[in-house]
């Protein structure tokens, strides 16, 4: 029989437990193919015992209505920049992508199936180029990808942040207060700005407009004077102020930032020492917009990624990352896969008709 290894890398995201069923339900209808699970990213096959699970129609079973990946992931299992603790407590970071295409070789695999985002789609190109049979499937919430125009997960983390807008409008209301509520999305603003249009904001931050301080202040002034006497803003957490106009957090990762304690505290104070006399509340969301049961669309979407990589299998198409496109499920090889990122294009639809709404960016 022919084995296929499927693993999920990077952080999670609500449909991959989808993408896995997808597969091994997809696998099952022909003749001979049998789906194996690596525990925790490439650790699975690294660690000793290895860690690979057959995956049975019991294992996969209604599986895709779950969050989460029942695979285990990890930021720590990069064969090319792989952390190893040295007896002296220190992490050195070093390339085994040699010692795993060699274990690779050693099980037998027919095809590896790489789900992640892209920093794992990078490594399957390595695989691939070392003779290793690879198809990737891509995952990130953010949607930042370039070659497929969209992720699943995305629209769950919307929804996610759309429920918690909503419930932030009628305190902020009660209140008079300004609300900021900070939302993922480390390199581009999808999340933030699908939000701000969803729930109705008055202000969008998003890392790809940085924003006047000044402008802002004016901006929740006006909204005062007019009698609206609260204010919602959502703010991407890879979002920075203008040059010049505030201390830049440009260069930080976004993940920092939630640990630093938000970009959201950050806002809250630069608008204050702008001159902001209204009452400020912050609400970082976190990790929350990665869990939880993914919405129909993401369950659709990681399905049919799923069935796809099977198919690239089965028709010995690897090297490819498997795409959504132009509302069709296709493939692109891994080179372009990894090109780009999918930066909110500042002069997008998307963009021009918030503005049209009276959404504010700071810009
Ligand atoms: O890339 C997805 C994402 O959720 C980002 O929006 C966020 O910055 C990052 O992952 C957080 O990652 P973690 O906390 O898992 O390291």
């Amino acid at each position: 029989s022919k084995k296929i290894l499927i693993l999920t890398g990077g952080g999670d995201c609500p449909g991959l437990n989808a993408v896995i069923r997808g597969i091994a339900k997809r696998a099952r209808r022909e003749r001979g193919w049998e789906t194996y699970g690596c525990i925790e990213g490439f650790n699975g096959v690294f660690n000793e015992p290895q860690e690979i699970v057959r995956l049975t129609s019991k294992l996969t079973g209604g599986i895709h209505v779950r969050g989460g990946t029942i695979l285990k992931t990890t930021n720590k299992s990069n064969p090319i920049n792989f952390p190893m603790v040295q007896p002296d407590g220190t992490t050195k970071f070093v390339d085994r992508s040699d010692e795993l295409v060699a274990k690779l070789k050693a099980l037998h695999f027919d095809a590896v199936i790489n789900i992640g985002g892209d920093g794992s789609q990078k490594i399957s190109k390595v695989l691939f180029d070392k003779g290793i049979p690879v198809i990737g499937v891509p995952k990130t919430i953010d949607n930042d990808l370039s070659a497929t125009d969209m992720t699943f997960g995305f629209q769950t983390a919307v929804q996610i942040a759309t429920d918690s807008f909503d419930k932030l409008v009628t305190t902020a209301e009660s209140h008079h207060r300004v609300m900021i509520m900070e939302v993922m999305g480390r390199d581009a603003g999808w999340i933030a700005l699908h939000t701000a249009i969803a729930g109705g904001a008055e202000v969008c931050l998003i890392p790809e407009i940085p924003y006047d301080v000044n402008k802002l202040v004016k901006r929740i002034a006006l909204r005062y004077k007019k009698g609206r006497g609260f204010v919602n803003i959502v703010i991407a957490e890879g979002a920075c102020p203008k040059a010049g106009t505030i201390h830049s957090t440009k260069g930080d990762k976004g993940s920092e930032h939630v640990r630093l304690g938000g970009v959201a505290y950050q806002l809250s104070k630069q608008l204050k020492d702008a001159g902001c006399t209204a009452e400020i509340r912050e609400t970082v969301l976190g990790h929350v917009q990665r869990g939880g049961s993914p919405v129909a669309f993401d369950r659709v979407l990681a399905t049919l990624f799923g069935v796809k990589a099977f198919e690239l299998v089965l028709e010995k198409k690897f090297g490819r990352m498997v795409a959504y496109q132009n509302n069709n499920i296709t493939s692109v090889t891994l080179e372009e896969a990894t090109k780009d990122y999918n930066f909110v294009k500042t002069d997008s639809y998307l963009v021009k008709a918030a503005k049209g709404l009276n959404i504010s960016f700071g810009d």
